[in-house]
């Protein structure tokens, strides 16, 4: 799969097979986060994988939208450090698409689990040191479903040298 059908093609995957996922596919994806851009290089992420089903079930309980978490065979939590970067934010987003790329060019499926809900739990689960912060927790495996989904068309998105100038005459996307 190239770079941009990986990219046109990848959706999240919310329903997982049990099979566990390989270690190989394990380091291959978690070298796509390892090689992802960051401010300056500073590469403010650490990665926690997640495989012990009591602690994905006892996690998933504690997001508003992450049960299917419980489901999954892997979990891999992406933490940063603000100290490292003035983007840790940012730095630590990119390593988790680049990983949900990775998965997907290697025949998984993901989601991004957004840590929105109950986060002294998720802190105390994970022991996250102070100082942290979760950006997400990738939930993959094999799925069990395929996804449809849906994108504002280009036409409604791209300006042309300014905001507002939306290029009229150009060739219509769809
Ligand atoms: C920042 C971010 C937060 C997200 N949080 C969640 C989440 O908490 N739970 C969930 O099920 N999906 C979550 N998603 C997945 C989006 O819902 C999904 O990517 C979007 O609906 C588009 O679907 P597609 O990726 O299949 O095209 C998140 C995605 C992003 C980028």
């Amino acid at each position: 799969m190239d770079i941009l059908e990986a990219l046109l093609t990848r959706r999240a995957i919310r329903k997982f097979k049990k099979d566990p996922v390989p270690q190989e596919m394990l380091e291959k994806i978690l070298e796509a986060g390892r090689w992802s851009p960051s401010a300056s290089n500073s590469q403010p992420w650490d990665f926690i994988v997640i495989t012990e089903p009591d602690l994905r079930r006892r996690l998933s309980r504690s997001f508003m939208y992450g049960s299917f978490l419980a489901e999954a065979p892997l979990g891999i939590a992406v933490v940063v450090d603000p100290w490292r970067s003035g983007c840790a934010v940012q730095d630590g987003a990119i390593a988790a698409y680049g990983m949900w790329l990775a998965a997907h060019g290697l025949g998984l499926g993901a989601c991004w689990v957004n840590p929105n809900m109950d986060e002294t739990r998720v802190r105390e689960l994970l022991n996250l040191p102070e100082g942290r912060e979760l950006i997400c927790i990738l939930a993959i495996g094999y799925p069990a479903q395929s996804v449809k989904s849906v994108r504002r068309k280009l036409k409604d998105i791209v300006h042309i040298e300014r905001y507002g100038n939306r290029g009229e005459g150009r060739a219509e996307e769809e």
